[in-house]
């Protein structure tokens, strides 16, 4: 059968799987990363690291799996950008990772054009996209060399092409959404009308060849790390919807093929590009969500991630979180707010604390899914849920609590290298379809809404009332 080597470069690792549609999962192998969070909301990370992280898990998964692979699939952060020099492949910044707020002066600069920006992108001029953070990256760092997302580096390293994929170009504010093509004149706003940019590559297309992990064998299936997950989870058709629990979290639904653009405060971006079609999908996001259990881990509140559910109160005792530690995104659209907690008082516990920062987390979650149902025009019925934290049961039953719905779990840990595998799968056999090349899964656990909608109702409107004062401290900073 046909093994591919699946890399899901991440914001806090990176993991290798080797796939193969026959036996499943062979091999795992992961690299973690820990971004450098500077004053001022600056996020970075170190190029070399990323690399030497894609080629050591790459390396450490066929190595473990023993067999050949057929080829080589890379998901990306999505809007993490750098500096290289095009002749020596050698980064000439460090990488300015998608948390990282410091564009938002190149935001305000722009604020005039921000309809004309937001029509043609389906984007929110918001510090998160690439092509603030390139400006900023150009006017305070350096002038040298190109400047993209990290994929297009990465896969420079692996194939010597100067690539990126429809979805990844797609989360610029750089690219004309109807046409998916760079646009002049968003480049001319931004500054970049001098940049040298990446092709425009399909999500099913082989790019070029690598020696990197053996022999020589395509590198294909390059997507965005979100919509990666989208298609793990089969929401291959319009109205379905999945949320990945990662460093952040994030919530996309399929739109089908028309670019609709959201009425309800989220983002559209292209979700794939297979067969010479592009579905699109609207998202939401939830920036810190494992960044912010990481948080607690170093304040000493959570001993690790996998110990949350032994660190999580059964009970409230009133401590409210907006979980805002690199500030608010969709619907708020608040780069400068910051993280509050609210109902402390003598009797408040360590694990009151946790409970309210997960709280924090669901509720969000919960609001981005009411604005996916305004954009869809109908309810969300079930959230299809994916990433490392859903491991916490406390987390998941509180989702399904705030968000009254239920909440499946999918099976696997791996949804997103699993979603670029499939579309390396097309890649090879342009005759399969990309819901052959996904297949069948069904959900490990369902968690169902056990609070009342009154009880649920009026913790939103608590916390809708806590996150409207973060994001408007954060104006007013
Ligand atoms: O938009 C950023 C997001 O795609 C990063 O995902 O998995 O690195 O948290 P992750």
């Amino acid at each position: 059968m046909t093994a591919i080597l699946a890399i899901d470069q991440g914001t806090s690792g990176t993991k290798a799987i080797v796939v193969d549609a026959e036996d499943g999962t062979i091999a795992i192998a992961e690299e973690p990363i820990r971004p450098t969070y500077l004053k001022g909301g600056g996020v970075e990370q170190n190029p070399q690291e990323l690399l030497e992280s894609v080629l050591n898990a790459g390396r450490r998964a066929v190595h473990e799996a023993a067999r050949p692979i057929a080829a080589v699939a890379l998901a990306n952060q999505g809007e993490t950008v750098l500096a290289w020099d095009p002749a020596t492949g050698q980064p000439l910044s460090p990488a300015i990772v998608w948390q990282d707020r410091r564009a938002e002066s190149i935001c305000a600069e722009l604020a005039e054009h921000s309809e004309l920006i937001v029509g043609r992108t389906g984007l929110v001029l918001d510090p998160y996209f690439s092509a603030p953070k390139m400006a900023w990256l150009r006017r305070h760092l350096t002038q040298d060399g190109v400047v993209t997302t990290t994929d297009t580096w990465l896969v420079h390293h692996l194939t010597g092409q100067f690539v990126t994929d429809a979805s990844t170009a797609s989360r610029s504010l750089l690219l004309d959404l109807d046409h998916v093509a760079w646009d002049h004149e968003l480049l001319h706003l931004f500054g970049l009308e001098d940049e040298k940019l990446p092709r425009i590559a399909a999500c099913d297309e082989i790019v070029g060849t690598t020696r990197a992990f053996g022999p020589e064998v395509p590198v294909a299936g390059l997507i965005v790390d979100q919509q990666a997950a989208l298609v793990a989870e089969s929401c291959l058709d319009q109205g379905m919807a999945k949320c990945t629990y990662g460093t952040g979290a994030f919530l996309l639904a399929n739109t089908g093929l028309h670019p609709v653009r959201s009425t309800a405060g989220l983002t559209t971006s292209v979700a794939w590009r297979t067969a010479g079609e592009t579905p699109y999908c609207v998202d939401g996001q939830v920036y810190t969500v494992a960044s912010a259990v990481r948080w607690l881990q170093d304040l000493g509140l959570v001993q690790s991630a996998t110990d949350l559910d032994a660190a999580v109160a059964a009970e409230v005792n009133g401590a409210l979180c907006v979980p805002a530690f690199a500030g608010l995104a969709a619907p708020w659209w608040a780069p400068e707010a910051t993280a509050s907690f609210t109902g402390i008082t003598l009797s408040t516990r360590r694990e009151h604390l946790v409970l309210a920062v997960l709280q924090g987390i669901a509720a969000q979650v919960a609001e981005l899914g009411d604005r996916v149902a305004h954009d869809l025009n109908r309810p969300l019925t079930r959230l299809r849920a994916d990433g490392g934290l859903t491991n916490s049961a406390a987390l998941m039953q509180t989702q399904a609590d705030i968000a009254q719905i239920p909440v499946d779990i999918y099976p696997h840990a791996h949804a997103t290298p699993l979603g670029a595998a499939a579309l390396a799968r097309c890649a090879l056999d342009p005759a399969l379809s990309l819901e052959e090349a996904v297949g069948n899964w069904q959900p490990t656990t369902v968690y169902e809404p056990r609070w009342s909608a009154e009880r649920a109702e009026e913790f939103r409107t608590t916390w809708a009332q806590a996150a409207t004062a973060s994001a408007a401290k954060g104006e007013h900073a």
